[in-house]
Formats: structure tokens, sequence, C-alpha cells
């Protein structure tokens, strides 16, 4: 007998859990920062609408309706040995490569959340606190020590299932990270900044809108919604088959859009707060939002708080990431869970340590390999291949079904997996694999 959730409540926790993590806090800040803000949030607020939206519905629906791992979905909805099941193949794929770079990212982040408790990264120039980050990425054995320590809460809390594990530990980190998240907006708002960060997120200036920056705005709603991998498959197919899946779509994008959106607020406000420019790409949260903390006042318990909240984020998505390789190998292969999470974290363990290596040891960046195959390549390709599915092969009475009956609103949604959606991504892939070419 396959575990459900508790209900609606427990699957939103877990899944917003997955969209929400480094994607929001770390990279939807930095590149909108870079992308010169209002414009390319509207792009990003489009994408999510008319590709991200019905991909995850389609994600939903799949694993909903078949109670069954990324793999075998498809051949559950479609017929047995259906090519599309190779989307749940590389599904699995992706996994292992995006939690071993994840995880070391959660690594740095644990790195700095201990800093900030003893202090060390207090009252530092931003030179200084550039300084504590590249020596960090410099030094792989502190790298790997704190890469092994996320991977081991990591399958920790895997190793319990559904409810004494991820449904467990959602209903715990997500309330904590709404709440930080919340009553640190709060206390932006009460900056100087704030309107100049306001209107930098919210008022466009089309000027400033490339091509490149709508491809951007492409990839990332893919990344921020953990799509195209098989996440909200194996969570959907923990959901009990009477739940509406567009009820739940919509209420998990729309949250994972709002904290994307809150922490650019907050992390421009005190950016703008303090003459510093939004635009500092990656280094934003170990650099640059560190050395504005500890200038402030209580600059230690933020920067204790801010850490906790990146950490909340990233152990959540990195549960799902662990248990999608869960359960496909619980039930393909017939490997009781706790073998399978402490034989597969230790594999992405291994995989890990390659990514701690690739700043200056090893001759190339396994780290910006395994990123750049993922999100530019496999997860498209990954929600290319949904997108299809739903729009061609899920019958027309199953879709109206989603839709709650109205064959208006099943019309639009087939529209928009057979044509539109598959366009936008097809557009970001083929981008993706002629960058990858030149590179
Ligand atoms: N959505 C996560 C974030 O915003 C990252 C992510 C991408 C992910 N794909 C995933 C998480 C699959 C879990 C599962 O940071």
């Amino acid at each position: 007998m396959r575990s459900h959730w508790s209900g609606r409540l427990a699957f939103i926790l877990a899944a917003s859990g997955s969209a929400v993590g480094l994607g929001n806090i770390w990279k939807f800040p930095y590149i909108t920062g870079l992308n010169g803000g209002g414009a390319f949030v509207l792009a990003y607020l489009i994408t999510i609408a008319i590709v991200g939206f019905p991909i995850f519905i389609a994600e939903v629906f799949i694993g909903q309706k078949s109670q069954a791992n990324a793999v075998k979905s498809f051949e559950v909805i479609h017929r047995p040995k259906s090519p599309f099941r190779f989307t749940g193949i590389m599904g699995i794929v992706s996994a292992f490569l995006i939690l071993s770079f994840y995880s070391v990212v959660g690594g740095w982040i644990l790195s700095f959340e201990f800093r900030s408790i003893t202090g060390s990264i207090l009252s530092l120039s931003s030179e200084q606190m550039a300084e504590q980050f590249g020596n960090l990425v410099g030094d792989p054995l502190t790298q790997i020590f704190w890469h092994s320590i996320f991977m081991i809460l990591t399958v920790s809390i895997v190793i319990g299932g559904i409810s004494k594990g991820i449904e467990k530990w959602s209903k715990i980190l997500m309330p904590a990270f709404f709440l930080i998240l919340v009553g640190m907006t709060l206390y932006a708002m009460t900056l100087d900044g704030f309107g100049q960060a306001f209107a930098f997120l919210f008022k466009p200036d089309f000027h400033k809108l490339t091509g490149e920056s709508i491809l951007e705005a492409v990839g990332h709603s893919f990344f921020t919604l953990s799509l195209g991998m098989g996440a909200m498959i194996t969570y959907g197919s923990y959901l009990a088959k009477d739940e509406s899946v567009l009820k739940i779509s919509l209420a998990v994008s729309a949250l994972d859009t709002v904290v994307a959106l809150l922490a650019g607020l907050m992390m421009f406000s005190i950016c703008f707060t303090y003459g510093q420019e939004p635009s500092s790409g990656p280094g934003l949260m170990f650099q640059t939002m560190p050395t504005l903390f500890s200038q402030m006042a209580g600059g230690q318990i933020l920067l204790i708080v801010f850490f906790a909240l990146v950490t909340f984020a990233a152990l959540t998505s990195a549960m799902s990431l662990l248990e999608v390789v869960v359960t496909y190998f619980d039930e393909h292969w017939n490997w009781p869970r706790k073998r399978a999470t402490i034989v597969f974290g230790s594999i992405i363990w291994a995989l890990g340590i390659l990514c701690a290596m690739s700043f200056g040891i090893l001759p190339f960046s396994v780290f910006d390999l395994f990123d750049h195959l993922t999100s530019r390549i496999l997860m498209p390709l990954g929600g290319l291949l949904t997108a299809l599915f739903l729009g061609w092969v899920v019958k027309r009475q199953d879709i109206e079904a989603i839709c709650g009956g109205s064959t208006l609103a099943a019309s639009g949604l087939i529209i928009i997996s057979r044509y539109v959606a598959p366009i936008g991504v097809l557009i970001v892939l083929i981008q993706g694999i002629h960058d990858w070419l030149l590179s």
C-alpha cells in the first residue's frame, strides 16, 4: 500500500518546500538585479503563467493519476514501454546531478550560518567578506565537511518516508520559513531604500529587456517550480485522487512566485538603503548581503535568521530531489527505502565532492557542468516532453476534469501544452545547446 500525504495542506507545504529554494532567494534576486529589474520581473511573471503553471499542472496530474514513480507514471497513463518513460529516466539522472551541486551550495549556507552564530563574519568590510567566501570555495576540505552535513540532514529526513519524514519536516520548516521571510520583509519596509526597491522590481523599463533576459526568465521559471525532472510527479503520486490538481497547482505556483518577489524586495531594500547596486550577481547572497546585515542594528541576529531562512529553503528542496530517486528505486527495483536512501544519498554525496573541488582544484568545473547540463538542457527537455504528453497523450476528458469541467479552460490548456509551452521551451533548449557547443 502506497503512503499518502495527510491532506491538501501537507502536499502544498511539501511541494512549495520543493519549489521554494535557492532559486527563489539566491538566484531570482541576483538575475533580476543583473537584468535590470521591472521588465525582467514582468517577463518572469508572464512565463510562469503561460509556461511554468501549465507544466506544473501536467506533472501533478501525471503523478496523481498514475500513483507511480516518475518513470512508471508515463507508462501507466500512456502504455507499457511508452517512449515518454525516458522523460522520467532523464529526471532521475537530473535529480542526481542537481542534488550534488545543490548540496555543495547548501554546505556554503550552513557554513555561513555557523560563522554568523560564532560572530566571525561580523563587521567585515566587503573585501574581507569576499575573501571569506573566496577562501571557502577554494578550500575543498571545509566545503566537503559542510556538504556532508547538508547531505546527512537530507538523508535523515528522507529516510523517514513521506509522512514521518518529508511531511513532518515540511510542516515545521515551511511555516518557519514563511514567518521569517514575512518578518524580514516587514523590517525592510521600514528602511529608506524600500520605495526604490519597490520601483526597481515593479516599474518596468522595457529598454532593459533583451532577448537573452527573456530566455533567462523562461529557463528560470522551470528551475524555480522544480519542473522537468519528476519532482512534482513524485510528490503528486502521493496525493489522494480526489484532490483538485488545479487548485493545488495554483496555490504552489503562487506561493513560489510571492516568495521570490518578497525575497527580492527584502534584499534590494537593504541594498538601496546602504547605497549598493543590486547587480552584484551570484555574490549577492554570500558577499553583499552579509556585509550589509552585519552593519545594521541587530546585525548578528539578522545574519543568523537570514541564513536559517536560506537553510530551510535549501533543505526542503533537497529532500524532494532525493525523494525522486528513492521512490523510483523503492518501487521499480524493490529496494527498501532505507537502503535506497543511504546508497543513493552516498553516491550523490560523492558526486558533490567533485563539485566542491571545482573552484581551482580540478582542471574544469564539474559544478558548472552539472548546473548547465540540468538547467539549460535536461530540465527544459523534460518540461518539453511533459507538456507534449499532456497536450497529445492525456485524454481530453481528463483535461476537462482537471479544469473542473470547463470545456473552454480545457481547450486553453490543450493549446498551451500542445504549442505555446513547447515552443517557448524549445527556444530555450536550442539556445542552451548552442551556448553549450560554443563553450
Ligand atoms: N526549485 C528549486 C529552487 O527554486 C530548485 C530545484 C530545481 C529543484 N529542480 C528541482 C528542487 C527539483 C527540487 C526538485 O531552488
